[in-house]
Protein backbone atom coordinates (compact mmCIF):
# COMPACT_ATOMS: atom_id res chain seq x y z
CA UNK A 1 0.00 0.00 0.00
CA UNK A 2 1.25 3.26 -0.64
CA UNK A 3 0.77 6.33 1.42
CA UNK A 4 1.99 9.88 1.48
CA UNK A 5 2.31 11.55 4.69
CA UNK A 6 2.33 15.86 4.49
CA UNK A 7 5.50 17.02 6.29
CA UNK A 8 3.63 19.48 8.45
CA UNK A 9 6.44 20.56 11.44
CA UNK A 10 5.34 17.76 13.02
CA UNK A 11 5.97 15.35 10.31
CA UNK A 12 8.98 16.69 9.54
CA UNK A 13 10.36 16.31 12.85
CA UNK A 14 8.84 12.69 13.02
CA UNK A 15 10.55 11.53 9.65
CA UNK A 16 13.51 14.05 9.35
CA UNK A 17 15.56 10.70 9.98
CA UNK A 18 14.08 8.95 6.96
CA UNK A 19 14.14 11.95 5.28
CA UNK A 20 18.42 12.34 5.61
CA UNK A 21 18.61 8.70 5.10
CA UNK A 22 16.64 9.22 1.57
CA UNK A 23 18.11 12.22 0.69
CA UNK A 24 21.62 10.78 1.01
CA UNK A 25 20.83 7.35 -1.08
CA UNK A 26 18.96 9.56 -3.54
CA UNK A 27 21.19 12.30 -4.27
CA UNK A 28 24.54 11.15 -2.33
CA UNK A 29 25.87 12.67 1.27
CA UNK A 30 27.63 15.54 -0.45
CA UNK A 31 24.95 16.70 -2.51
CA UNK A 32 22.02 15.75 -0.79
CA UNK A 33 20.17 18.00 1.67
CA UNK A 34 21.21 18.32 5.26
CA UNK A 35 18.36 18.52 8.07
CA UNK A 36 18.09 22.57 7.48
CA UNK A 37 17.46 22.53 4.14
CA UNK A 38 14.23 20.90 4.62
CA UNK A 39 13.29 23.10 7.56
CA UNK A 40 13.25 25.83 5.49
CA UNK A 41 9.95 28.28 5.95
CA UNK A 42 8.41 28.70 2.56
CA UNK A 43 4.86 29.41 1.64
CA UNK A 44 2.84 26.76 1.21
CA UNK A 45 5.58 23.94 2.22
CA UNK A 46 3.55 21.81 4.20
CA UNK A 47 0.57 21.27 1.63
CA UNK A 48 2.99 20.99 -0.92
CA UNK A 49 5.07 18.09 0.22
CA UNK A 50 5.42 14.61 1.45
CA UNK A 51 6.99 11.81 2.29
CA UNK A 52 6.24 7.90 0.48
CA UNK A 53 5.82 4.89 2.79
CA UNK A 54 5.09 1.96 0.78
CA UNK A 55 3.77 -1.02 3.15
CA UNK A 56 5.14 1.42 5.87
CA UNK A 57 8.77 1.67 4.66
CA UNK A 58 9.48 5.66 3.33
CA UNK A 59 10.48 5.04 0.28
CA UNK A 60 10.18 8.40 -1.23
CA UNK A 61 9.52 12.44 -0.86
CA UNK A 62 8.86 15.79 -2.81
CA UNK A 63 9.56 18.94 -1.46
CA UNK A 64 7.37 21.55 -2.83
CA UNK A 65 6.04 25.08 -1.79
CA UNK A 66 4.47 28.22 -4.06
CA UNK A 67 6.05 31.70 -5.61
CA UNK A 68 3.91 34.44 -6.97
CA UNK A 69 4.84 35.17 -10.91
CA UNK A 70 2.70 38.31 -11.83
CA UNK A 71 0.50 38.20 -8.87
CA UNK A 72 -0.49 34.18 -9.53
CA UNK A 73 0.42 32.04 -7.35
CA UNK A 74 2.74 28.78 -8.69
CA UNK A 75 3.48 26.07 -6.99
CA UNK A 76 6.85 24.59 -7.43
CA UNK A 77 8.44 21.07 -6.88
CA UNK A 78 12.61 21.17 -5.10
CA UNK A 79 13.26 17.83 -5.21
CA UNK A 80 11.86 14.38 -6.04
CA UNK A 81 13.26 11.20 -5.60
CA UNK A 82 12.78 7.47 -5.00
CA UNK A 83 15.03 5.46 -2.91
CA UNK A 84 17.46 3.24 -5.77
CA UNK A 85 16.07 0.03 -4.48
CA UNK A 86 12.45 1.12 -5.79
CA UNK A 87 12.88 3.10 -8.67
CA UNK A 88 11.78 1.67 -12.15
CA UNK A 89 8.39 0.35 -11.04
CA UNK A 90 6.38 3.88 -11.27
CA UNK A 91 6.64 5.20 -7.84
CA UNK A 92 8.58 8.09 -9.16
CA UNK A 93 5.49 8.88 -11.53
CA UNK A 94 2.73 8.32 -8.99
CA UNK A 95 4.51 10.61 -6.33
CA UNK A 96 4.66 13.32 -9.53
CA UNK A 97 0.77 12.60 -9.54
CA UNK A 98 0.21 13.12 -5.84
CA UNK A 99 2.15 16.60 -6.19
CA UNK A 100 -0.21 17.60 -9.28
CA UNK A 101 -3.04 16.60 -6.95
CA UNK A 102 -2.11 18.92 -4.01
CA UNK A 103 -1.53 22.09 -6.12
CA UNK A 104 -5.05 21.20 -7.65
CA UNK A 105 -6.40 21.29 -4.34
CA UNK A 106 -4.50 24.20 -3.86
CA UNK A 107 -6.23 25.93 -6.41
CA UNK A 108 -3.04 26.45 -7.95
CA UNK A 109 -2.92 25.99 -11.75
CA UNK A 110 0.77 25.90 -12.86
CA UNK A 111 3.51 23.86 -11.19
CA UNK A 112 7.28 24.61 -12.22
CA UNK A 113 10.25 22.36 -11.52
CA UNK A 114 13.50 22.33 -12.04
CA UNK A 115 16.74 19.66 -13.40
CA UNK A 116 20.23 20.03 -12.38
CA UNK A 117 22.23 18.05 -14.92
CA UNK A 118 23.79 15.84 -12.50
CA UNK A 119 20.61 14.51 -12.11
CA UNK A 120 18.87 15.16 -15.23
CA UNK A 121 15.66 13.00 -15.25
CA UNK A 122 14.15 14.88 -18.47
CA UNK A 123 12.27 12.06 -19.74
CA UNK A 124 10.66 11.32 -16.24
CA UNK A 125 9.61 14.77 -16.31
CA UNK A 126 8.19 14.84 -19.30
CA UNK A 127 5.90 11.44 -18.57
CA UNK A 128 4.78 13.41 -15.38
CA UNK A 129 3.31 16.25 -17.95
CA UNK A 130 6.31 19.05 -17.32
CA UNK A 131 7.67 20.47 -20.78
CA UNK A 132 10.70 22.82 -21.30
CA UNK A 133 9.96 26.12 -20.32
CA UNK A 134 10.51 28.58 -23.48
CA UNK A 135 12.95 31.32 -23.52
CA UNK A 136 10.48 33.78 -22.16
CA UNK A 137 8.97 31.65 -19.21
CA UNK A 138 12.65 31.19 -18.53
CA UNK A 139 13.79 34.46 -17.86
CA UNK A 140 10.33 35.55 -15.95
CA UNK A 141 10.35 32.22 -13.85
CA UNK A 142 14.13 33.10 -12.98
CA UNK A 143 12.86 36.90 -12.14
CA UNK A 144 10.50 35.37 -9.79
CA UNK A 145 12.42 33.37 -8.09
CA UNK A 146 15.39 35.09 -7.45
CA UNK A 147 17.84 33.75 -9.55
CA UNK A 148 18.12 35.70 -12.83
CA UNK A 149 22.34 35.48 -11.85
CA UNK A 150 22.04 32.10 -12.71
CA UNK A 151 20.98 32.70 -16.35
CA UNK A 152 23.99 31.00 -17.85
CA UNK A 153 23.55 27.80 -16.32
CA UNK A 154 19.92 27.55 -18.60
CA UNK A 155 21.41 28.97 -21.22
CA UNK A 156 24.52 26.20 -21.47
CA UNK A 157 22.31 23.00 -19.88
CA UNK A 158 23.80 22.62 -16.69
CA UNK A 159 20.31 23.42 -15.45
CA UNK A 160 16.90 22.87 -16.96
CA UNK A 161 13.35 24.49 -16.16
CA UNK A 162 9.73 22.80 -16.17
CA UNK A 163 6.75 23.90 -16.06
CA UNK A 164 3.18 22.31 -16.47
CA UNK A 165 -0.37 23.80 -16.49
CA UNK A 166 -2.63 21.75 -14.25
C1 LIG B 1 13.74 10.42 -11.18
C2 LIG B 1 13.16 9.37 -10.20
C3 LIG B 1 12.38 10.10 -9.11
C4 LIG B 1 12.21 8.46 -10.97
O1 LIG B 1 11.64 7.54 -10.05
P1 LIG B 1 11.10 6.10 -10.53
O2 LIG B 1 10.21 5.58 -9.46
O3 LIG B 1 12.23 5.27 -10.94
O4 LIG B 1 10.27 6.55 -11.81
P2 LIG B 1 9.13 5.72 -12.56
O5 LIG B 1 9.34 4.26 -12.34
O6 LIG B 1 7.81 6.29 -12.17
O7 LIG B 1 9.49 6.08 -14.05
C5 LIG B 1 8.58 6.61 -14.92
C6 LIG B 1 9.22 6.88 -16.25
O8 LIG B 1 10.21 7.92 -16.15
C7 LIG B 1 11.40 7.51 -16.84
N1 LIG B 1 12.50 7.74 -15.92
C8 LIG B 1 12.61 7.32 -14.65
N2 LIG B 1 13.77 7.75 -14.12
C9 LIG B 1 14.38 8.47 -15.07
C10 LIG B 1 15.62 9.17 -15.14
N3 LIG B 1 16.46 9.24 -14.08
N4 LIG B 1 15.94 9.80 -16.29
C11 LIG B 1 15.09 9.75 -17.34
N5 LIG B 1 13.94 9.09 -17.34
C12 LIG B 1 13.58 8.45 -16.24
C13 LIG B 1 11.30 6.09 -17.22
O9 LIG B 1 11.44 6.08 -18.63
C14 LIG B 1 9.93 5.64 -16.82
O10 LIG B 1 9.19 5.33 -17.96
P3 LIG B 1 8.92 3.80 -18.36
O11 LIG B 1 8.23 3.20 -17.17
O12 LIG B 1 8.09 3.95 -19.55
O13 LIG B 1 10.27 3.25 -18.60
C15 LIG B 1 14.27 8.47 -9.59
O14 LIG B 1 14.99 7.90 -10.64
C16 LIG B 1 15.24 9.22 -8.70
O15 LIG B 1 14.99 9.37 -7.50
N6 LIG B 1 16.37 9.68 -9.29
C17 LIG B 1 17.40 10.37 -8.54
C18 LIG B 1 16.95 11.75 -8.13
C19 LIG B 1 16.56 12.60 -9.33
O16 LIG B 1 17.13 12.53 -10.41
N7 LIG B 1 15.51 13.43 -9.13
C20 LIG B 1 15.02 14.30 -10.20
C21 LIG B 1 15.67 15.63 -10.21
S1 LIG B 1 15.33 16.54 -8.71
Amino acid sequence: MIEFINLTEENMTRFMPDLIKLEHEIFGPELGWAEENFRLDLPRKAELSFICLLDGEPVGFRMGSAYFLDGVEIGHAHHIGVTPKHRGKGLGLVINQHTVDLCYQAGLTQLTCETDNRFPAAEFHVKGGFRKMTEQELLRYLEARGRAHRLAAYRDGRATAWIQFI
